[in-house]
């Protein structure tokens, strides 16, 4: 099985996730750039209150949302464009994780309420976004519309102290 697109650009399209997702198994997971265990204690320094609400955007097949629930963390809701993941996700986890929520819901066009959240974590979303060709210091004006949207989304949803 090839998961890896013809392109870089792909990665920035829907088609490719839901292909990506139909692709591999069930059970399959693969986490970008850090594990949990990688960076456990950064979360738990970030999130000292484990019922803190939580907004985990594009959270793929990544263990990231599991073992922080495993670790306490009881509070996610997962979200993510593609339908396919979405589904097996939810099939993945309902029985041993039932708190667990999982939405399938665009970063740039969020349908939480004001002030929802605590806490939103991004690990690897927004760098799909921004995958074009060119100077990454001169992206085209989409990359920035995307990447505006979905941080004016999080000042919106989270919650103001
Ligand atoms: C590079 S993967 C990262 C997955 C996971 N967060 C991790 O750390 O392993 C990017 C994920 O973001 C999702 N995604 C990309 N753009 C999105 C968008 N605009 N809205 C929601 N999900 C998006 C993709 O479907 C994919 O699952």
């Amino acid at each position: 099985m090839n998961t890896l697109p013809e392109s870089n650009e792909q990665y920035g399209t829907k088609d490719y996730w839901n292909q990506r997702y139909a692709q591999e198994s069930e059970n399959g997971s693969f986490d970008w750039f850090k594990s949990y265990g990688e960076i456990s204690d950064i979360i738990q320094d970030l999130i000292p209150d484990r019922s803190s609400k939580i907004l985990m955007l594009g959270c793929g097949n990544s263990k990231l949302s599991e073992e922080m629930y495993d670790d306490g963390f009881r509070n996610i809701v997962n979200i993510d464009y593609s339908a396919v993941l979405i589904e097996q996700m939810q099939q993945r986890h309902s029985r041993d994780r039932p708190d667990m929520q999982w939405h399938e819901m665009d970063v740039r066009d969020v349908t939480f309420a004001d002030d929802t959240f605590d806490v939103v974590i991004d690990k690897g979303t927004m760098d799909a976004m921004m995958t074009v060709k060119g100077d990454i210091w001169n992206p085209p004006q989409r990359v920035i519309d995307d990447c505006t949207r979905e941080v004016r989304e999080a000042i919106r949803y989270i919650s103001r102290y």
